[in-house]
């Protein structure tokens, strides 16, 4: 389905693993739709290489490494963007968390303090650094959009999601902070998209996460938004048809956030006939 609504709009795409990542079909959506791409993860995930086998489908992106951790390699970023694209990029996507804590199994009454400092750095302070440095080098144009992605556990309490949660809520918290300053100043929108849980490197990585994708698909009247659904959601605030949305946690999870209790869940409660 492709309608051209990216047409001459250049991005940057943090975050593409391989092909079950939700920034990897975001990138084949929005180059779909006609945008120009680069791509860039950490220079460790690098190692894995499956970000070429994206660039090659996309039309020969550059890949350009960096730890959004980084000011330094988020500065280097950003002007290599600009000098490729021969101008400044018009959306951003960062869909980048990790947690220490989660992958190691520490429950959230007992976490490792230094490891909470990463969690938040890398899933939260990313988009901080990413944001300031993109100001600062003035590297977006007006009415440009930047999208992270995010997790309901940063309102509602989710048992396994750990300090990730406390990461979300902070990301959110960036979100509208920065949307503000960036608006005022250029114009520059932000938000997050709170998607549902989906089958990935890091959404594997939550402990009973199988379970918990089955139990939201039957509180969610539409079901679980997939990753796919969930890339063609960020090319539509990409595009200039949403320019009027910013500083927004937008839910995009088939209506969970919004179901007290489904007929399915309350069946498995009925006494059996
Ligand atoms: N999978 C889910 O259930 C789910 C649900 C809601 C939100 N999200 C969010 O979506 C985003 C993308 O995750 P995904 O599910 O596609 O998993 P993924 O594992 O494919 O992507 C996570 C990415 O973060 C990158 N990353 C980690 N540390 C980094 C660093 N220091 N610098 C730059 N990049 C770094 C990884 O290399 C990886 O590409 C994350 O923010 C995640 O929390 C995922």
């Amino acid at each position: 389905m492709a309608n051209d609504l990216l047409k001459g709009k250049k991005g940057i795409i943090f975050g593409a693993l391989n092909d079950q990542s939700i920034a990897w079909k975001t990138a084949l959506q929005a180059h779909a739709q006609g945008a120009e791409i680069v791509l860039t993860n950490a220079p460790v995930a690098m190692r894995m290489g499956e970000i070429h086998d994206l660039a090659a489908q996309i039309g020969g992106a550059p890949v350009i490494p960096a730890d959004a951790t980084s000011v330094e390699d988020l500065t280097a970023l950003f002007e290599g963007a600009m000098e490729h694209f021969g101008g400044k990029v018009d959306f951003v996507l960062h869909s980048i968390g990790m947690s220490p804590n989660v992958r190691k199994g520490k429950h959230y009454t007992d976490i490792n303090y230094s490891w909470l400092q990463t969690t938040l750095d890398v899933s939260a302070i990313s988009l901080h650094k990413t944001l300031a440095v993109a100001k600062n080098l003035d590297a977006i144009n007006e009415w440009g959009s930047v999208v992270a992605l995010t997790y309901i556990a940063a309102q509602r309490i989710f048992p396994d999601y750990g300090d990730m949660a406390d990461a979300k809520s902070l990301l959110e918290s960036i979100t509208r902070s920065f949307g503000y300053h960036y608006g005022v100043a250029q114009k520059v929108r932000v938000n997050t998209v709170s998607q549902s849980p989906t089958v990935t490197t890091a959404g594997s990585g939550v402990k009973g996460f199988n379970e918990f994708v089955s139990y939201s698909e039957s509180m969610s009247p539409l079901g679980n938004a997939d990753a796919l659904a969930c890339a063609d959601y960020c090319v539509t605030l990409f595009s200039d048809l949403t320019r009027y949305v910013t500083m927004q946690n937008l839910f995009h999870d088939g209506g969970f956030s919004n179901t007290g209790v489904s007929q399915e869940v309350i069946s498995k409660f009925a006494p059996e006939a």
